[in-house]
């Protein structure tokens, strides 16, 4: 295993709708607990393959540590070639942030209940309903699939906030506690 270098904000691949997976093979398992490392090592509670590079449609999660009392435990989980089957319940707001983006953090609101199906690490074929935190991290991982970041969702005035922020980390020169790559 492996801990892979994350890359920030203004990198294009971050941009790009990713591609389906087409072979499960080996080597996709591999490139699955290099992404678990990864995440585990930033801390993250969620990591989409673009933020480390590869353009394809998969993400891991692990968001129990955001558990609130009385909640099942989710675990950790890869989705590979996921979809989002329905979204319901309020919009709620709740703070988010991305490891691609250092140190940011503002309040999006996204609908509270999801249903996704997807196929997890072990090759299995799911369909879960979910809802609080790991409806949020599977949203927000899902949207990198899509080309989209949290503070596309944010006002213009949230996003004059956090210039001086983004501008730090496009330059390089934020200093990061996990291994990332800027683009300049
Ligand atoms: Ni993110």
């Amino acid at each position: 295993m492996a801990v892979l270098p994350i890359v920030t904000y203004n990198d294009s691949v971050l941009r790009e709708k990713a591609a389906v997976i087409k072979h499960l093979d080996d080597e996709l398992k591999a490139l699955i607990d290099d992404m678990f490392e990864t995440m585990y090592n930033s801390d993250g509670v969620g990591l989409a393959a673009p933020q480390i590079g590869k353009s394809i449609r998969l993400f891991v999660i692990d968001g129990d540590v955001m558990m609130e009392e009385g909640e099942e435990p989710f675990g950790p989980t890869a989705f590979i070639n996921p979809s989002i089957m329905s979204k319901t319940g309020k919009n709620i707001p709740m703070d988010e942030g991305c490891l691609s983006i250092p140190e940011v953090r503002d309040k999006v609101f996204r609908p509270e209940t999801i249903r996704v199906k997807f196929t997890d690490q072990h090759f299995v074929e799911r369909e879960e309903e979910v809802g609080s935190w790991i409806a949020r991290i599977i949203q927000h991982e899902y949207d990198h699939l899509e080309g989209v970041l949290f503070i596309d969702y944010l006002s213009a005035f949230r996003k004059r906030m956090h210039k001086k922020d983004l501008e730090e980390i496009e330059s390089g020169n934020r200093e990061v506690s996990y291994p990332v790559v800027s683009k300049s």
